[in-house]
């Protein structure tokens, strides 16, 4: 078995009995917890020797999050399948795992039977029950006594007029109740008041928003011969490229190994790529919306959220897909069919000459490989898309879709936070943040990173710029963790420059990947602020760290109600040297969401994302070998 293929049902199993049997939790079976089970990633120098066909001894390593009791603490354990041992078992206290599945529904019941909950409800003329939709949120972090020494959450609620019904259309504003989600305890239920609903329903549904559109004729992708890609286990290659992929409970889809044919030989891009956070900080400052930032990496989990994708809907043409096996909550195998889609897209042409003086026209179609999962976290919809290009350029794409989250306004002035999107609905300003760790690899583990900027030369009439039109570009070495906390400047064009300084191109250059960023902003909660430290990360769109195995998460392993600090503000503060060595580079990209009538009831996708292309990497276009289309595409 390969070191980096997922983690089969039979090793999923093998852990939980691992550890239930080790007789080191101080619970009873069934009361044991797992917070999280993933593939302990194992040692590069394994891989790298598995690859080179070497015959060596591969250790299946878990990781797991254990819960024992409703408190503020975890057990960390790493299990070997391979030996039957655990390998680590150790108790961190005053730390909260992601947001469990199981107490959430604890939670609704705690509230349903709470006199004061129903109190409210009666206030706000609501009968049926069975219609309140209750959403625990990620409770932040504000030094209440709630929050000591409890894995809590704050409920906000929606009435439905049935139970399909668009639940955002109607908030219970004005009502949050904190709830202990370990002991399914109500600790507060607090109502600032009734405001009216809105008047509107906010139905999505076709047979709501009739009539439909009648004049669209069918477009079907098809490809006769099947795609051009190969699957052999979780190891793709396609035109080139070459990927093993995966599926982290909390991150999503990951990236292993990405490579490119080149003259024979696989040349590496990526060790490991990945989203290891996101965050959605809210800029309201009312009592129902100033703790709102989701976590939704660390807090809930981009793979345990994970869709089951379904042909023709969510991916269309020639479709491959790979199941997700993980572990429930009491750590029992279950698999989730249709995860991760891929497939190939024409996409427009890859380059074109027509030649004035011969007549003589080359096109050749560009067409892309797209990898792809997408994650319901709650109100909201990111999908992850993963783009491989014929010329040697990935891409990460968000798609940012769902519902948005909204409160209800007495009156038709939303303030200056948020805006009106339907008659008595506002929704608040936030941001979406998410941050990629790409365990970079460029021709080899040791790379640098340079800042690259495009500037005039000097003022004009100078000797080095006589006619004003001189520019240049500056290119810096970012040489350790505090000069690499960079941020986007797109009046400067500024890239990042990936480099391998011990390998040179044609014309001489270290061959390099660049970072592309979209346009993106960074977070605008003030540091100081509650979301402001606990995501520090999302401060700044680009750091670099030296690769450190346990350093994997950008806010850091446990968010949830974390104090802040914790993660790339913490380490970098170190300032390690980041030059010729094994680093990874962390970027933060996202969207600052001004709410609009048009993302109503449902969003249109919004994109974010970043491109990593080819900068001296190769010696000329590597796309020159792509054959004409059939026919009619040159002489
Ligand atoms: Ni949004």
């Amino acid at each position: 078995m390969h070191p980096l293929a997922p983690l089969r049902a039979d090793e999923i199993d093998a852990a939980r009995r691992t550890v239930l049997a080790s007789g080191l939790a101080d619970v009873p079976d069934d009361a044991v917890r797992f917070a999280y089970v993933g593939l302990c990633d194992p040692p590069k120098d394994v891989v790298r020797a598995v690859d080179r066909g070497e015959d060596v001894a591969v250790d299946r390593r878990v990781r797991l999050v254990v819960l024992q009791s409703p408190q503020a603490e975890v057990v960390e354990a790493i299990v070997s399948v391979t030996r039957g041992e655990v390998d680590r078992w150790e108790v961190v206290r005053d730390v909260r795992p992601a947001l469990q599945i199981e107490e959430s529904i604890m939670v609704l019941a705690a509230l349903h039977a709470h006199p004061e909950w129903n109190a409210a409800l009666d206030r706000r003329g609501i009968e049926d029950r069975s219609l309140v939709q209750i959403d625990p949120w990620p409770a932040g972090t504000f030094g209440l006594a709630h929050e000591e020494g409890r894995r809590i959450t704050r409920c906000l609620a929606f009435l439905r007029e049935s139970k399909e019904d668009n639940g955002y259309a109607r908030p219970l504003e004005g009502l949050v109740a904190f709830v202990d989600m370990g002991r399914g305890e109500v600790l507060e239920v607090l109502d600032l008041g009734v405001v009216p609903f809105p008047p509107n329903h906010g139905s999505y549904y076709p047979e709501h928003n009739g009539p439909l559109r009648t004049d669209l004729k069918p477009l079907d992708i098809t490809q006769p011969e099947g795609p051009s890609f190969e699957v052999e286990g979780n190891l793709v290659r396609w035109q080139k490229w070459s990927m093993r992929l995966g599926m982290d409970p909390l991150e999503g889809l990951v990236l292993y190994t990405v490579g490119y044919e080149d003259g024979g030989r696989v040349r590496p891009v990526l060790f490991r790529a990945s989203v290891s956070e996101m965050v959605v900080p809210y800029g309201h400052p009312g009592p129902t919306q100033a703790w709102k930032s989701a976590f939704d990496a660390g807090e809930w989990g981009l793979g345990r959220m994970a869709n089951s994708l379904t042909l023709g809907c969510d991916c269309l043409g020639e479709i491959f897909y790979f199941d997700d096996v993980h572990a429930d909550e009491r750590g029992r195998p279950r698999t989730r069919a249709n995860a991760i889609c891929m497939h190939e897209e024409d996409y427009g042409i890859l380059w074109k000459h027509h030649d004035m003086v011969s007549g003589r026209t080359e096109v050749r179609r560009s067409r892309r490989l797209v990898v792809s999962s997408i994650a319901t976290v709650g109100n909201y919809e990111y999908g992850f898309y993963w783009y491989f290009y014929m010329d040697g350029t990935m891409q990460l794409e968000v798609k940012l879709t769902g519902i948005m989250s909204t409160m209800a306004v007495a009156g038709d002035d939303a303030g200056p936070h948020a805006k009106m999107i339907a008659p008595g609905l506002a929704a608040p300003y936030h941001q979406h943040l998410f941050n990629v760790r790409l365990d970079m690899e460029v021709d080899g583990p040791d790379n640098a990173v340079y800042e690259v900027d495009a500037l005039p030369t000097g003022n004009m009439g100078r000797e080095e710029n006589p006619w004003g039109n001189a520019f240049g570009t500056t290119s810096t070495l970012l040489e350790s963790e505090l000069a690499a906390r960079r941020d986007v400047d797109p009046a400067r064009s500024r890239t990042w420059r990936i480099v391998n300084r011990a390998r040179r191109n044609a014309v001489g250059e270290p061959t390099a990947y660049k970072l592309l960023p979209g346009s993106t902003p960074t977070l605008l909660a003030d540091p100081g602020s509650s979301v402001g430290r606990r995501a520090a990360f999302a401060s700044h769109n680009l750091w670099v760290t030296p690769f450190e195995p346990e350093e994997r998460r950008a806010a850091g392993d446990y968010p949830n109600q974390h104090g802040g600090g914790a993660g790339l503000p913490e380490w970098t503060v170190r300032d390690r040297p980041v030059v010729d060595t094994d680093i990874v580079v962390w970027h933060t990209f996202g969207v600052t969401h001004v709410p609009r009538p048009e993302d109503w009831p449902v969003m249109p996708v919004e994109y974010a994302g970043f491109s990593l292309v080819p900068t001296g990497f190769f010696d000329r276009n590597p796309a020159l070998d792509v054959p004409p289309s059939p026919d009619h595409c040159h002489g």
